[in-house]
């Protein structure tokens, strides 16, 4: 099982790529909005914490987590990684709380509130970076070399369930999603948006 495709793999980096569209957007509207080229669009911004908060959690951790439980009764040889990157699951709901109170404080403050997120960004877009390269260069490819067919065939049973990042469970996020990318100037979206 090395070289061919694996369809659960597929999956997860299609949802990497999905969530890694949404971590680009967030980095380049908040670098344009400090460089004086865009006005803040408050609902899109929430759109897209809206994003993050939710699909991983509801969407991608369960299946990684699956994943991440199955190899280690296989191989110690990345625990470290997987301890890292299970204790990354369990705070997410207290990494996107922060970025949601750094856009209320955005708000209600102006320009005076926009150092607060723009940081607030930096690092939660720093952080999954990082995860989200330890598991595409540390963990996949261990998965890829150790599960059998019988395995990669009963895991991507369980994942076909899920829906995909772009639309999810029953099509909850294509909205969403249209909307960030409707509302998004190019080139993250193709609304053209308030860029000048
Ligand atoms: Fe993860
Ligand atoms: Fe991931």
């Amino acid at each position: 099982m090395t070289a061919e495709r694996i369809t659960a793999i597929e999956v997860i980096h299609d949802e990497h790529r999905a969530l890694a569209a949404i971590l680009n957007g967030l980095s380049s509207i908040v670098r344009d909005i400090e460089g004086g080229k865009l006005e803040p669009d408050y609902t899109l911004l929430a759109s897209m914490i809206e994003y993050i908060s939710e699909m991983p959690d509801k969407l991608h951790h369960p299946k990684e987590d699956r994943i991440f439980a199955l190899l280690r009764t296989k191989t110690g040889e990345v625990n470290e990684h997987l301890d890292r990157l299970e204790a990354d699951h369990r705070a997410t709901t207290h990494a996107t709380g922060l970025l949601d109170r750094a856009l209320v404080s955005y708000v209600q403050g102006g320009v005076a509130g926009f150092p607060g997120f723009r940081d607030a960004v930096r690092t939660y877009v720093a952080d999954e970076w990082v995860h989200l390269n330890t598991e595409e260069r540390h963990i996949l490819p261990v998965v890829r070399r150790l599960f059998s067919a019988d395995e990669w065939e009963a895991i991507g049973a369980e994942f076909v369930r899920n829906g995909d990042p772009w639309s999810g469970p029953e099509n909850r996020y294509a909205d969403l999603f249209k909307r960030i990318t409707s509302l998004a100037p190019a080139p993250i979206g193709v609304g053209g948006g308030p860029s000048r």
